[in-house]
């Protein structure tokens, strides 16, 4: 007890401590308004994933998030785009990128869309450049410890 305590300890004083990483924020905050997914998105996904409500009023994780988790799994578009596009009408925690937002809102309920929306939706949040608060870079990296414990 006494060690996971002290272990603990060090953890908060080594983030406190830590300089802050420089917030990824991206140059193009604006969302691709020309883009073929934009209204797409903005019909079917905003309403849940939109980047405006506070933590506590979310019902589901921010869609540059998403992007983030799907992105530093998959490191090229046509992959990226191939697991958003089948998660979209079969959210399935067996494929889950981000179990601890399943964990959080509960599983995503599919979204009964035809293949080529679902394409030009997950290319549209592939593509788009979201803004980042600083708070991401720090919640990635206790995810990635969290993964690595279990
Ligand atoms: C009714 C609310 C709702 C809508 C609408 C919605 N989502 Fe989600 N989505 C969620 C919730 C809640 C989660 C987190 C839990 C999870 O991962 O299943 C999530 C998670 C995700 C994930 C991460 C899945 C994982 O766990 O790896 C992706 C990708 C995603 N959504 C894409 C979309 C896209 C694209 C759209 C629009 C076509 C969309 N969502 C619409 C609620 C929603």
């Amino acid at each position: 007890m006494y060690k996971v305590l002290l272990f603990l300890t060090i953890v908060t004083l080594w983030y406190a401590c830590t300089p802050k990483q420089k917030s990824n924020v991206a140059d193009n905050e604006k969302p691709l308004t020309d883009h073929p997914g934009y209204t797409l998105y903005k019909t079917y996904c905003i309403a849940c994933h939109g980047g405006t409500a506070k933590p506590q009023e979310r019902v589901a994780p921010p869609a540059f998030m998403v992007q983030k988790h799907y992105k530093s799994r998959y490191t090229n578009k046509e992959d990226f785009v191939k697991a958003v596009v089948n998660w979209i009408n079969q959210p399935d925690s067996a494929k889950s990128l981000m179990p601890g937002a399943i964990r959080h809102f509960n599983l995503m309920p599919p979204l009964n869309l035809p293949v080529e929306q679902r394409q030009q939706i997950a290319e549209y949040l592939y593509d788009t450049r979201f803004t980042e608060p600083a708070w991401a870079q720090e919640h990635m990296r206790q995810e990635r410890r969290r993964m690595n414990r279990q």
